[in-house]
C-alpha cells in the first residue's frame, strides 16, 4: 500500500508531463496556424483557388506556404493533418482528472459544505457535465446563432461562466476552477474531433472524386476554430489556477473565472490584429490589466469559514480510520502539528500565508488521518515539506511518519 502512495504519484507526474508536452505542441500549431492564416498575402502569380501566400524563414530554410480556400484543384499526394496534438492533449488531460480529481475525490472534488455526495456521484457529475456542456454548446452552434457570430461568442461566454457558478455550488472551489478548463478544453477538442475534420475528410473525398466540394464546409470549421482560437489561454490559466488558492478558494472564483475569459479576447485580439497587420491595438493591454486587477481584488473577499469547519465535522471514511488507528499515530499527531500547523492551519499565523497552503490543514488527529497519503510524500518520503525545513523536522520525526503510514498499510 505504501508503494501504491508512491508508484500513484509518479503517475500522476508521468501523465501530467504527458498532458502539458502534448499542450504545448497543440497550442503552438494552432498559434502558428492562426498567425500564419492572418498575415496570407496576396500575389499576382497564385495559382486558381489560392486565397494567399507567406514567406517564411525558420532554422536556416525558407518556406513559401499558400492558401486554398475551400481546396486545391487536385488532391496532393501528401498531406500531414493536425489533429493528435489535440487529441493527446484531451486524452492525457482526461486520464489526469482521473488520477488526482476521481481518484482523489474525497480530498479534491466533495466539498461537504456544498452539496455531501458520495464520490461516485461526484464523479458522475464530473463526467456528465461535461458531455452534456459539449451537447448544449453544439446545439448553439447549429442552431441559427451561427450566422450571427458575435451574439453566439457573447452566449458562449454566458454558458461558461454559469458553467462555472453551477460547478462552485457542487465541488471544490479548486476543482470548480479544473472542471471549467476541462469543459472549455472538452469544447476545443471536440470541434476539432467532430466538426472541424469530418468536414474535411468530406472536402477531401470530393477533390477525389472530382466533385467542387462546398464552401459551407470551410466557414463551420472557421467558426470552430475562432471559438477555439479565444479560448486557449483561459483554458491555461484555469488548468494553472490549482496552485494559487487566491484564485480559486474563494466565493467569487467563478467571476473570476468569467473575467479570465475576457482577459483571453483582449489579449488575442491584440495579437489577432498585429498578425493581420492592421496596426496594434494597445487599448487591449489596459483592459487586460484592469481585468486583472478587478480579479486580484475579487480573491481578497472572504473566505466560506464553514467549509473548513465541515471538513473538521466529516466523519472519518473507513481507510482515514485505519490510519488514525495505526501503530505509530500518536506520535504522529504529535510531531506534525507542531511542524506543520504554523502554516497549515485554519487561520494560519506564519508570515505572508493567509490560508492554508493547497486547502490542507493539519491540527487535530482527524486532519492528519484524512491527509495521510500526502503527509506521508510530501514530508516522510520526500523532505519538500516544511519548506526549506524552516521549522526544524528531525530526520527521526520523518521515520516516525513513514513507519505508521507503512503499518497502516500492513493493518
Ligand atoms: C512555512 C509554511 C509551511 C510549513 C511549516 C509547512 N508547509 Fe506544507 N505547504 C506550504 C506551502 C506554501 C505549500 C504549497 C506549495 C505549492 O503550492 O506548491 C504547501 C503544500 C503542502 C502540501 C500539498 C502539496 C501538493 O503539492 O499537493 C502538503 C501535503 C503539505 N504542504 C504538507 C505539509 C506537512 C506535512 C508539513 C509539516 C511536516 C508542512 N506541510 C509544513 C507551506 C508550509
Amino acid at each position: 500500500m505504501q508503494d501504491l502512495a508512491i508508484i500513484w504519484d509518479w503517475v500522476g507526474f508521468a501523465v501530467r508531463w504527458l498532458h502539458v508536452v502534448a499542450a504545448m505542441a497543440w497550442i503552438g500549431s494552432s498559434f502558428y496556424f492562426i498567425a500564419l492564416d492572418l498575415g496570407l498575402r496576396q500575389a499576382p502569380d497564385l495559382p486558381k483557388g489560392a486565397h494567399g501566400e507567406e514567406w517564411q524563414v525558420h532554422g536556416g530554410g525558407f518556406y513559401h506556404i499558400r492558401k486554398y480556400l475551400v481546396a486545391p484543384a487536385q488532391m496532393p499526394e501528401h498531406l500531414t493533418w493536425f489533429k493528435w496534438e489535440s487529441y493527446t492533449t484531451w486524452l492525457s488531460g482526461a486520464a489526469l482528472l482521473m488520477v488526482v480529481y476521481w481518484a482523489g475525490a474525497e480530498l479534491y472534488l466533495i466539498d461537504l459544505t456544498k452539496m455531501d455526495l458520495a464520490p461516485w456521484q461526484a464523479i458522475a457529475i464530473s463526467a456528465g457535465s461535461l458531455t452534456i456542456g459539449w451537447l448544449v454548446y453544439d446545439l448553439l452552434c447549429k442552431s441559427g446563432l451561427s450566422a450571427r457570430p458575435t451574439f453566439l461568442m457573447v452566449l458562449l461566454f454566458v454558458l461558461l461562466v454559469a458553467m462555472g457558478w453551477g460547478y462552485n455550488q457542487i465541488f471544490t472551489g479548486r476543482a470548480m476552477m479544473l472542471h471549467l478548463g476541462a469543459f472549455t478544453a472538452t469544447i476545443m477538442t471536440a470541434n476539432v474531433f467532430f466538426i472541424i475534420m469530418p468536414n474535411q475528410r468530406i472536402v477531401v473525398a470530393d477533390l477525389k472524386s472530382g466533385r467542387t466540394p462546398d464552401a459551407k464546409y470551410g466557414k463551420i470549421a472557421k467558426l470552430r476554430s475562432t471559438h477555439n482560437n479565444y479560448l486557449t489561454l483561459p483554458v491555461v490559466f484555469l488548468m494553472l489556477s490549482n496552485h494559487y488558492p487566491l484564485a480559486f478558494a474563494t466565493e467569487w472564483n467563478w467571476l473570476i473565472a468569467g473575467l479570465v475569459f475576457l482577459m483571453g479576447v483582449t489579449i488575442r485580439h491584440y495579437f489577432n490584429t498585429r498578425h493581420a497587420r492592421k496596426g496594434s491595438p494597445n487599448w487591449t493591454w489596459a483592459v487586460t490589466a484592469v481585468l486583472f486587477i478587478c480579479i486580484m481584488w475579487l480573491s481578497t473577499a472572504p473566505l466560506r469559514q464553514d467549509s473548513v469547519e465541515a471538513s473538521e465535522a466529516r466523519a472519518l471514511t473507513p481507510t482515514e480510520q485505519r490510519f488514525a488507528a495505526a501503530d505509530g499515530f500518536d506520535d504522529v499527531a504529535g510531531i506534525v502539528p507542531g511542524r506543520c500547523s504554523m502554516c497549515h492551519a485554519r487561520e494560519p499565523f506564519y508570515d505572508g500565508i493567509r490560508r492554508a497552503p493547497k486547502g490542507i490543514v493539519l491540527e487535530t488527529p482527524a486532519d492528519i488521518a484524512r491527509a495521510a497519503r500526502q503527509v506521508y510524500l510530501q514530508a516522510g518520503v520526500s523532505h519538500a515539506m516544511p519548506p526549506a525545513n524552516v521549522t526544524y523536522m528531525e530526520p527521526d520525526e520523518r521515520q516516525a511518519i513513514i513507519r505508521w503510514y507503512r503499518a497502516a498499510g500492513r493493518g
